[in-house]
């Protein structure tokens, strides 16, 4: 990547290039009193914080990397009271509930159920031990002005996952190229305005603050996935084809529901076998449309279902083409939780939760996190008609989830989810601000 136009001092890191740690701590707190917490936000916390030039290079890299990011309730905290004209970030996530699919608040982690976590401090480093040291010193300096309330400790997954999310599968193989900030955009990768990551960067029509500009909403949300589960699934309902073994077929069926093999290969690409040299190169892995000369593309599911994850969100020629420019996040999640024991894989049962901390940014929550999991994830009739909700993110409230198109040989087939394979755990709405609103609006 490289900078043009884009003030990438004052732009946190996470947001555009992500911390892409092994070890990620989500530290959730509330301001106990805002007066001297705005001092120590001066003092303290803003030396700290990464910004998009630091991580670009890893030789200015610090041992730890700080990122902080505030709910509305925050900034109503330090009295930055002006509308960031985003309803569901003013609202709080907690509020959005009934919309995201989530059945009910029983799932959701207490302290997420409410608007009581002010702010999000983000710590990544290659080693547990580093983190622990920065939050003890960071801890010792705010000391009463803050009350942690919860945290969230992640990590990737040892060798060699490394990379890969809890149900096996390569992730953060897709995102966003931003105009004027990366330097040369991998095929198939879209091109995106900076105003759809960036407040009241080009592309951002809404009227905002002048200090919100470079700050991007921070959706987080603690996914926990249910990975014997999905396993157990896979092996009984293998797709039965000519010249595939049970395994074969219960890997396909799970590619088909992403989208992707587990090396990141594109079903789209490689609808029959995994291709790891395929799945693993960055110039072919991402360059494909859904759209094939040989077929039409209103019917054509026989590469990769319409209702597979990365089709859902991000349907690509299935819209339109060129590409739609709405609709599009920056994520930035990464696991949590132990890789799964032997007694979990044998009773196909989960019983220590792991699962995915999701983090995205957009300049609209509207638009983005929200409307990629409630009208697209969520809708049985998105891309057309009957085609079923994502398996892997859709959710229905807790209600079965029928979906079409997973059998190659068969599209008109339904497979009836009865288990939500991912459970929200809840989560919240944040704002990452640049670092000069820090210095010259929440911390005055
Ligand atoms: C892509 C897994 C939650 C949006 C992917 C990929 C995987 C994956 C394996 C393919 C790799 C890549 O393109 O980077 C998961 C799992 C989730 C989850 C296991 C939950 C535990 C979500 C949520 C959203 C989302 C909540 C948004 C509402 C996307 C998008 C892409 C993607 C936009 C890229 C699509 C593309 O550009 O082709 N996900 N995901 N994911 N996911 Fe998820």
């Amino acid at each position: 990547a490289a900078a043009t136009g884009l003030n990438l001092d004052d732009i946190q890191g996470d947001i555009l290039v992500g911390m892409k740690k092994n070890k990620q701590l989500f530290y959730f707190f509330s301001i106990a009193d805002p007066a001297d917490f705005k001092g120590k936000l001066a003092a303290d916390i803003l030396p700290l914080i990464t910004t998009t030039n630091q991580l670009l290079s890893v030789s200015t890299q610090p041992i730890t990397l700080v990122n902080i990011a505030f709910s509305q309730t925050g900034l109503t905290a330090l009295n930055a009271t002006e509308s960031l004209g985003d309803s569901f970030f003013a609202g709080g996530q907690f509020q959005d509930l009934p919309n995201l699919g989530d059945p009910g608040s029983t799932n959701w982690v207490p302290e997420f159920t409410g608007t009581g976590i002010h702010g999000v401090l983000l710590f990544a480093s290659d080693t547990d031990d580093n983190i622990n040291n920065s939050v003890a010193s960071l801890e010792s300096a705010l000391g009463d002005s803050i009350n942690k309330v919860y945290s969230l400790a992640a990590a990737a997954r040892p060798a060699p996952n490394v990379g890969h999310e809890h149900f096996g599968f390569l992730d953060g193989i897709s995102n966003p190229a931003i105009n004027g900030f990366t330097a040369n955009p991998m095929p198939g990768q879209s091109n995106l305005s900076a105003g759809t990551i960036l407040l009241g960067e080009t592309g951002d029509s809404a009227t905002r603050p002048a200090w919100a500009k470079d700050g991007s909403f921070l959706v987080f949300r603690q996914l926990k996935q249910l990975v014997p589960e999905f396993d157990k699934f896979l092996t009984d309902n293998a797709i039965v084809q000519d010249g595939l073994t049970p395994q074969q077929g219960s890997d396909l069926l799970g590619a088909r529901m992403v989208g992707r093999w587990k090396s990141g290969a594109p079903v789209d690409l490689a609808p029959l076998f995994d291709d790891p040299v395929l799945g693993a190169d960055p110039t072919r892995n991402n360059d494909f449309t859904f759209q094939h000369p040989d077929a039409v593309l209103s019917t054509n599911q026989t590469r990769c279902p319409f209702s597979a994850h990365i089709r859902k969100t991000r349907p690509r020629a299935d819209l339109s083409t060129p590409e739609v420019t709405f609709g599009h996040i920056m994520r930035a999640g990464i696991p949590y939780g132990p890789e799964v024991s032997a007694d979990e894989a044998a009773s196909n049962t989960t019983s220590t939760e792991r699962g995915l901390a999701f983090v995205s940014y957009q300049s609209s929550i509207s638009g983005g996190f929200r409307f990629l999991q409630q009208t697209w994830a969520d809708s049985a009739n998105f891309v057309h008609s009957g085609v079923g909700v994502d398996p892997i993110i859709g959710a229905l409230a807790g209600a079965p989830r029928v979906i079409s198109g997973l059998d190659p040989t068969n599209a008109a087939k339904t497979v009836t989810l009865t288990t939500d394979f991912v459970v929200s755990r809840g989560g919240e709405y944040f704002f990452s601000p640049s670092l000069s609103a820090i210095a010259s609006k929440l911390s005055v």
